[in-house]
């Protein structure tokens, strides 16, 4: 459980005050849905699991029914899991403040579920689908299927459309990340390990605009010494933060 978090007077009056803030979520944003994080924690994915046979496309190419299988179990997995109180606080800012946009490194969807309206996906989205030749693929011809179905366009494998290592961000999705974050006031990373680029650059645009930086992580980080550190849960201290806020509990 995470003890009652102390907000500096600066923070709260510059959120108060702020027209424009980013939410930057990473998988410590659902580890409290149930979704396992990649780095941290004995259950981690990246412990337990080969970056190289599972997200990358030479992994996809060596064995596309493993890979496969391996996403539809993560699909069903979250499809079983919901927002958390995170997340929930997250959508509700855009009632308090002109701009709030979301980027995001997770792939589960969890932000537009909780209402979120800007949400900008980094990573790509577990429920989506392309084939190699980048033809998207319509989610429920494929969602079931128990090994990766051939495009229908141009007869290539379909994969799950998330970026996999050695891959580029989706160029408008990065494009209008770096925007909105040279544009922010306020940038609050929220449960990530700041070890993925180009995603963790994102905080040196909003740094270089003037952003008061912020983070919200149990554990000690790369960005600990950048930002201005809420150490704690996300779903516990983001409500306590709704209410040093906008002096009202969360509910
Ligand atoms: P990581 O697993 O690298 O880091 C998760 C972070 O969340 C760590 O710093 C944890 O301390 C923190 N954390 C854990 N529980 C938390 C909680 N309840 N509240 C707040 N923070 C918590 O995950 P990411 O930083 O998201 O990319 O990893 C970035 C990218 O690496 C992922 O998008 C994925 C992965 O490989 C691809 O697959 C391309």
């Amino acid at each position: 459980m995470t003890d009652t978090v102390t907000f500096d007077e600066g923070l709260i009056k510059a959120l108060r005050e702020a027209e424009n803030i980013i939410f930057f979520t990473g998988a410590g944003a659902s580890a409290e849905s149930g979704v396992p994080t990649f780095r941290t924690g004995t259950d981690s994915l990246w412990v337990d699991f080969d970056v190289e046979d599972y997200a990358t496309l030479d992994g996809f190419n060596r064995n596309p029914q493993k890979v496969w299988q391996w996403y539809k179990g993560r699909r069903e997995n979250m499809a079983a899991l919901q927002p958390n109180v995170a997340h929930h606080v997250i959508a509700r800012w855009q009632e308090k403040a002109p701009r709030v946009t979301v980027i995001t490194q997770n792939i589960d969807n969890f932000h537009q579920d909780a209402g979120s309206d800007l949400v900008i996906e980094l990573h790509g989205n577990i429920h989506h689908f392309k084939c190699l030749n980048d033809h998207p693929v319509e989610s429920s011809s494929v969602d079931n299927s128990e090994e990766p179905p051939l495009c229908e366009i141009c007869g290539s494998l379909v994969r799950p459309d998330v970026v996999w290592f050695n891959e580029p961000l989706p160029q408008e999705a990065f494009d209008h990340a770096e925007m909105f974050s040279r544009e922010c006031s306020v940038f609050i990373a929220v449960g990530c390990s700041m070890e993925v680029q180009p995603a963790a650059f994102l905080p040196a645009f909003a740094a270089s605009g003037g952003a008061y930086l912020v983070q919200i992580n149990p554990e000690a980080s790369i960005f600990d010494k950048y930002a201005y550190t809420l150490r704690g849960k996300a779903g516990e201290v983001l409500p306590q933060l709704w209410q040093a806020v906008w002096g009202e509990s969360f509910n």
